[in-house]
């Protein structure tokens, strides 16, 4: 059991005390088993790398830990599809909800490729450069939106655009989906831009006027460099010379494979459409509470996939809310659960977030801190709250979901503002404990950035908690 050296009895304190002998310190899961980096022996996850990932181990893990027979998982924030495909490789029917499009077109590269026709693939990708040279127009294919403007050199997008069109002329649409996927894996190298959380990263020899210390981010390869390199480890891969082709991999442990299933859309409107008592298990990692911006950071994959700047601004809108620019949806959450005939269900969820002392208290102190200009941004304290207020809908509907005696792993981080740490895993497992699940665990990792198992013990002045919660239906 952690001990808490915490003397100042903070409402967070005393959830703390609650549930203390939850917390476990899991040597097992490292971070790098809980992280996408324990995926690189896959290939899809080598090709294009969704760092918010978390790994097909951990999911195979927990699945058969837990699960005597496969039944049926659901991940609510489905991302590239880890929880669904490795669901599916031990025979598990899986569903998944996914807001962004950069993770249900991963997901649906990952589909065409299990019934892809490699030697046909082979045979395109052979001839494809002469193919292309022998285009009479292109079209442009690529319609930027203010944030992503430039962020090519121009010889990079013409080449990007004679592709897009080839492929659009291609009749094999799984071999389509899998060349469009590889120039959709090297749209950061080949840019002007770096991933970098909360915004995109220009380098200086972008045309875009620039402050502060000028970045470089180093070789920025042409267009065709990259999508070559690229198609040549997706063929390599893919390769049936090798003894564990993708294909191959994926047919021989005699596990019959189900479908996966992927809905397009928000879970906070899509959840509440499931029947009660279904699934066996949800493995899920929400965004985390820490200001990081999926739809900034995949600008570029988004304008590649076709979103316009108010597509881009919706879908900022309506994701769980992590980024200070969120406007809270209590009105339109209010609504829809009214629309749906479930204006009880809201009015319970209202009352659990209302009546979660620690979360009065973070609310009230970081509103505290926001007088005072303590914290780097005004709107970090409308974040945290609705962070939680729309995390408290989500878990109110996987625990309805769930079937009695079935499972909800879910991982995420504690994050700190101002200062004062904000214990996610401790508020969103009351939540949790209010609406039917027992709190089994708290499995916190062993250097989840920089904290040790002492260090643990004396809250608040230590580094944050990484965590994968273990929940289990009352
Ligand atoms: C931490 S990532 C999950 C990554 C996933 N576990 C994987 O391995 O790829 C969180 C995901 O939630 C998605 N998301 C955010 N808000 C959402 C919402 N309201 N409905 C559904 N998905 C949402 C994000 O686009 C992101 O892909």
């Amino acid at each position: 059991m952690i001990k808490s050296a915490e003397t100042f009895p903070s409402e967070r304190q005393i959830l703390f005390d609650r549930l203390a002998d939850k917390l476990e310190t899991a040597y097992n899961l490292s971070r790098k088993v809980v992280s996408f980096q324990a995926n690189k022996d896959e290939p899809i996850y080598r090709w294009f790398k969704y760092k918010e990932g978390f790994s097909s181990a951990l999911v195979k893990y927990f699945l058969s830990e837990y699960s005597p027979k496969p039944g049926k998982v659901l991940d609510p924030f489905a991302g590239a599809g880890t929880t669904l495909f490795a669901g599916q490789e031990i025979g598990w029917e899986a569903h998944g909800i996914e807001l962004l499009p950069v993770g249900s077109f991963v997901m649906e590269t990952r589909e065409a490729l299990n019934k892809i026709d490699t030697i046909k693939l082979k045979a395109t990708i052979k001839t494809l450069w002469a193919d292309i040279a022998k285009l009479e127009k292109y079209h442009n294919h690529i319609a930027h939106i203010s944030i992503t403007k430039d962020a090519f050199p121009e010889e990079t997008e013409i080449s990007l655009n004679k592709y897009l069109t080839y492929c659009s002329k291609l009749k094999d649409k799984r071999i389509q989906t899998l060349l469009k996927f590889a120039a959709f894996s090297v749209l950061e190298e080949i840019s002007y831009t770096r991933k970098d959380g909360q915004y995109l990263r220009w380098d200086y020899r972008s045309k875009r006027d620039l402050s502060g210390k000028p970045f470089d981010k180093g070789k920025i390869l042409s267009f065709e460099e990259a999508v070559k390199t690229k198609l040549q480890n997706i063929v390599q891969d893919l390769s049936p010379t090798q003894n564990t082709s993708l294909f191959e991999q994926f047919e021989t442990n005699g596990i019959e494979k189900l479908p996966v299933n992927i809905l397009s859309g928000s879970c906070l409107e899509e959840l509440p459409k499931f029947k009660s008592n279904s699934f066996d298990f949800v493995v899920t990692s929400p965004p985390y509470c820490n200001r990081y911006d999926y739809t900034r950071t995949y600008a570029l994959e988004l304008v590649f996939l076709g979103n316009n700047n108010d597509q881009v601004r919706n879908l900022r809108q309506s994701m769980l809310s992590c980024t200070v620019e969120n406007k809270e949806k209590i009105d339109y959450l209010k609504q829809f659960y009214t629309s749906i005939g479930q204006e009880k269900s809201f009015e319970n969820i209202l009352n659990v977030y209302n009546n979660s002392s620690a979360m009065t208290e973070v609310n009230s102190i970081l509103d505290e801190l926001n007088k005072l200009e303590k914290l780097n941004n005004s709107n970090i304290a409308r974040m945290v709250k609705n962070y939680f207020f729309e995390m408290c809908f989500v878990i109110f509907e996987m625990a309805r979901v769930t079937k009695s005696g079935g499972y909800c792993v879910m991982v995420n981080d504690n994050v700190r503002y101002g200062g004062e740490e904000i214990p996610v895993d401790l508020i969103l497992s009351e939540f949790a404990d209010n609406f039917g699940y027992n709190i089994n665990k708290i499995f916190v990792l062993p250097k989840g950035k920089g904290n040790s198992s002492q260090q643990m013990g004396s809250y608040g002045r230590t580094e944050v908690r990484k965590c994968v919660y273990l929940w289990q239906k009352r």
